[in-house]
């Protein structure tokens, strides 16, 4: 059987279900993706790091497993964590989880590599300050002029979402420096955190996520960020919480600066729900998920923007080009993008893609991105206000989809699962269109 929905440019395990990247950096001259990834089955019932390798960032290759569940301290899973290249050794910083007759414990490991394929797994670095319960977990490193910096995702003892703080000379020795920041909007947890300058601004990335205290049980949670500064070992935020993400799977977004000075992303291209993961038609090929295509960050008056790949954008081709306020595309393809640009701001416009299974709809300042539903063909919806649209790309993989508003201001992404036969797309809009449809290349 033919696999429709393989993408192109977006990464895949080879078998198993992937989450949350991992592990972000540049090393001997090989850009690295490693990845929470189950090799053996189809559930979240255990957790390894995987690792795609590249030295262009356009052609990846899978390396297989690197740091698995191996001894007592992580006989529950090699959870998620960042990478830092000191004196020529890639550290990778995870938690290890272990649940012993229904009680948790995380601890922040340290595993490191000389050539980038084997690693050593050291002692562990950071056990729980009694501040925290053990939902603590996913280190996310960095080095500055103080020395080597550490936030771990954390809640309370009160049962209220936090990022914990800890620092090292040596990174190998740490201290808890504290609370870097808590808060009600970071519900019952916080996971993932990331933080960075970015244009002399401050922005701090995580994703709260709501449990049921008393069962112990993940009841929902979403990728957000903040801006704002840090004084003291301390954020605070200039801005109320914003999504990072307006579509429908998006989530565990990590960063890390390449070497050519960009603030890369990527996340995790998942937020299915437990009926939509059961009857994701990739289970038939024996894998599930996908990641973002990396994303450069930039700062631009005071907003955080998310750019596609410089690299991936070198790769198109044009097929067509048209401007008019109508139009139809009979058989848009995959790996694509579709280019809108508008020179009078528009007031309204529909886009539906590929026979309705996607679509557009932008109305009283209001964008709405409706999917059909691949486990009851229901129509579900997004909506976010934005003022006014000036242009649209819509990067189209075969079964992942980034939509990037007015050069990355907001983007929403989602998997969607169509049959071959409804590759119709159709533009209307209140104002003439710059439309360009184009390949992008192998
Ligand atoms: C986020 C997350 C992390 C954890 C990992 C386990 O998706 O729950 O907090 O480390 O996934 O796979």
């Amino acid at each position: 059987m033919e696999n429709l929905y393989k993408n192109h440019f977006h990464l895949e395990p080879p078998r198993g279900l992937l989450n949350d990247p991992n592990g972000l950096s540049f090393f001997q001259g090989n850009y690295y993706v490693f990845h929470q990834w189950n090799r053996f089955d189809l559930n979240h019932n255990y957790k390894e790091w995987g690792l795609f390798i590249s030295k262009d960032l356009v052609h990846w290759e899978h390396q297989g497993s690197t740091l698995v569940p191996d001894r007592d301290k992580d006989l529950s899973g090699v959870y998620s964590g960042s990478a830092l290249v000191v004196d020529d050794e890639l550290c990778l910083f995870y938690t290890g989880n272990s649940k012993i007759d229904g009680k948790r414990r995380s601890l922040q490991c340290l595993a490191t590599s000389n050539d980038g394929q084997t690693f050593q797994k050291l002692k562990e670095a950071v056990k729980t300050p009694s501040l925290y319960t053990e939902h603590h977990r996913d280190p996310k490193v960095w080095r500055d002029k103080d020395g080597y910096q550490m936030l771990v995702g954390a809640q309370t003892k009160e049962g209220v979402g936090a990022i914990a703080s800890y620092q090292s000379s040596d990174c190998r020795d740490w201290q808890h420096q504290g609370l870097f920041f808590s808060s009600d909007d970071l519900n019952q947890m916080a996971e993932c955190p990331d933080y960075f300058e970015l244009d002399g601004e401050s922005v701090l990335l995580v994703c709260p996520q709501k449990r049921d205290l008393i069962r112990d049980e993940d009841i929902s949670s979403y990728s957000a960020y903040y801006i704002g500064s840090v004084k003291d070992k301390v954020f605070h935020p200039q801005t109320d919480i914003q999504s990072m993400d307006a579509g429908f799977d998006f989530y565990a977004p990590q960063t890390f600066l390449d070497p050519k000075g960009r603030r890369m992303m990527w996340a995790w291209m998942s937020r299915m729900s437990s009926q939509e993961e059961a009857s994701c038609p990739t289970r038939a090929f024996g894998y599930l998920h996908c990641m973002t295509m990396p994303r450069e960050l930039r700062m631009i008056e005071g907003k955080l923007y998310q750019l596609p790949l410089e690299e991936v954008l070198q790769k198109r081709k044009v097929l067509a080009r048209c401007k008019d306020k109508n139009h139809i595309l009979q058989e848009v393809g995959a790996p694509s993008v579709l280019d809108i640009a508008w020179t009078e701001v528009p007031s309204t416009f529909e886009i539906p893609l590929f026979h309705r299974n996607v679509s557009l709809v932008y109305e009283g300042k209001h964008l709405v991105l409706s999917r059909k539903s691949w486990v009851d063909q229901k129509i579900d919806t997004k909506s976010i206000r934005i003022e006014e649209i000036r242009g649209m790309q819509i990067f189209i993989d075969h079964s992942a989809m980034e939509i990037f508003i007015n050069q990355g201001e907001r983007v929403l992404s989602l998997r969607y699962f169509l049959h071959q036969e409804n590759r119709t797309c159709q533009f209307h809009s209140s104002h003439q269109m710059e439309l360009t449809y184009s390949k992008i290349e192998s």
